[in-house]
C-alpha cells in the first residue's frame, strides 16, 4: 500500500506543547493524521498522511445512527538514547481486526496497518514527548460512512489514525485509585460486544461512571451482566488481585476486553516468579479475601494508565481499603518492569518492542 505524504509548511504547523511534564491525556493532537478509504469495489484505497482536520460526513452516515465503529489505543515512546519505540503494536492490529469481524466491518491486512501506523508516527515524531512517563498515544479508528437509514453493514468505511502526546492517564499519577463497584448497571453481556473495542461499550458505561464520580470515586468496577456477582474489569483497565505471590485476573469470558497489558502481565508475572492465574472470582469472595488479608494488593492494567494501584473498593455501602491505601510491592515491581521494557530501559526478552528509528 502506497501512502501519500502531505508536507505541512512550517507556518501552518501547530505549536508543540510547552511543557511535556504538564501534559494531560488526549486533548492535544499532532499536525497530521492517516486516512484510508474503503468501498466494496476498490477495497482499501487512497491512503494518505495528511493535515489533521475535521471530516465532512453525510448526516445519514451509518456510524452516526447505528454505531458501526471500532478503535484501538496504543503508544509510541522515546527511549533515553533517542530510539522511537512501540509496544506490541501487532497485538492491537490483530485485536482491531477481530473487532472488525464482530462488527461486520472489513479487516485491514496486518502488514499494511502496521506499516501505515509506523509511517505516521515517524512523520510526526517531533510530537513524541520525552519527559518521564509521557508518550504519544495512537488512536486507530474505523467508521461505517455509507449514507443510509436501515440496519445493515455499511458498504463504505473510513479508517484513520490520530496521535496525541500524553502524560499520565490519572491526574494523581501512580497513586492508589478508589473504585466504585457497580451492582446494577452493566457494561456488556456475554454474546454481545464487550470483548471488542467499539464505542457503544463506552457510551453504555458513562452513566455508571458519572454515578461513581458523584460519589467521589475515580473508576467503576463492572460485574457480570447475568448474576451481577463476578468481577469483570474496570473502565479502561483489566483487573488483577494479588494473593501474596499469586496474581489472579478474571478469564476472558466474552464480555471482557482482552487487554494487551493484561496478557503481557500474565507473561511477565510468570517470568518474575509469581503465579498468574485466570480465574472467575465473585465480588463477595474478593472482599472477604481483602478483609481476611489473603488479597494483599489490587491493581488495574491497561495501555493508558499502564498499571494503576487500587486503594479501595466501595460495594453496597461498604468501603473496603486495600493495603492501607498504599502502593504495594508487587504492583510496583510489575509496573516498573513493564515500563522499563516499554521505554527500552530493560531487556526485551519477549520480543515485544518495535524500533521505528531515531528521533
Ligand atoms: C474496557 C477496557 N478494558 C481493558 C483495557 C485494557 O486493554 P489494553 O491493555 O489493551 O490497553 C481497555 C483499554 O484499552 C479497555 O478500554
Amino acid at each position: 500500500m502506497d501512502i501519500r505524504l502531505e508536507e505541512i509548511p512550517q507556518e501552518e504547523q501547530r505549536p508543540l506543547f510547552e511543557d511535556a511534564g504538564k501534559l494531560g491525556f488526549g486533548s492535544i493532537f499532532t499536525d497530521r493524521m492517516l486516512t484510508i478509504n474503503y468501498n466494496k469495489d476498490k477495497g482499501w484505497h487512497d491512503a494518505s498522511i495528511e493535515k489533521y482536520k475535521p471530516f465532512s460526513m453525510d448526516p445519514a452516515a451509518c456510524v452516526l445512527h447505528y454505531s458501526q465503529e471500532i478503535f484501538e489505543g496504543l503508544k509510541a515512546y522515546v527511549s533515553e538514547d533517542g530510539r522511537v519505540l512501540m509496544f506490541r503494536p501487532e497485538e492491537n492490529v490483530r485485536r482491531m481486526n477481530r473487532s472488525a469481524k464482530r462488527m461486520c466491518m472489513p479487516e485491514i491486512p496486518e502488514q499494511d496497518f502496521l506499516k501505515a501506523m509506523k509511517e505516521l508516527i515517524v512523520a510526526e515524531k517531533r510530537w513524541i514527548p520525552k519527559a518521564p512517563g509521557t508518550s504519544l498515544y495512537v488512536r486507530p479508528t474505523m467508521l461505517g460512512t455509507e449514507a443510509f437509514l436501515g440496519v445493515h453493514p455499511a458498504a463504505e468505511y473510513l479508517f484513520y489514525i490520530i496521535l496525541s502526546p500524553v502524560g499520565p492517564y490519572f491526574k494523581g499519577g501512580f497513586n492508589p485509585v478508589s473504585i466504585y463497584v457497580e451492582d446494577t448497571l452493566v457494561r456488556a453481556a456475554v454474546g454481545g460486544v464487550g470483548d471488542v473495542k467499539t464505542g457503544g461499550n463506552y457510551a453504555a458505561s458513562l452513566k455508571a461512571g458519572l454515578k461513581a464520580q458523584e460519589k467521589g470515586f475515580s473508576q467503576v468496577l463492572w460485574l457480570d451482566a447475568k448474576e451481577h456477582k463476578y468481577i469483570e474489569e474496570v473502565g479502561a483497565m483489566n483487573i488483577f488481585l494479588v494473593y501474596g505471590d499469586k496474581l489472579v485476573t478474571p478469564p476472558l469470558n466474552g464480555s471482557i476486553l482482552p487487554g494487551i497489558t493484561r496478557a503481557s502481565i500474565l507473561e511477565l508475572a510468570r517470568d518474575m516468579g509469581y503465579q498468574p492465574e485466570e480465574k472467575a472470582i465473585t465480588i463477595d469472595e474478593a472482599l472477604e479475601d481483602i478483609k481476611n488479608g489473603k488479597i494483599t494488593e489490587v491493581f488495574g492494567a491497561g495501555t493508558a494508565a499502564v498499571v494503576s494501584p487500587v486503594g479501595s473498593l466501595y460495594y453496597r455501602d461498604q468501603n473496603i481499603v486495600i493495603n492501607d491505601n498504599q502502593v504495594g510491592d508487587v504492583t510496583k515491581k510489575i509496573y516498573q518492569r513493564l515500563v522499563d521494557i516499554q521505554y527500552g530501559r530493560a531487556e526485551d526478552k519477549f520480543g515485544w518492542v518495535h524500533e521505528l528509528g531515531r528521533i
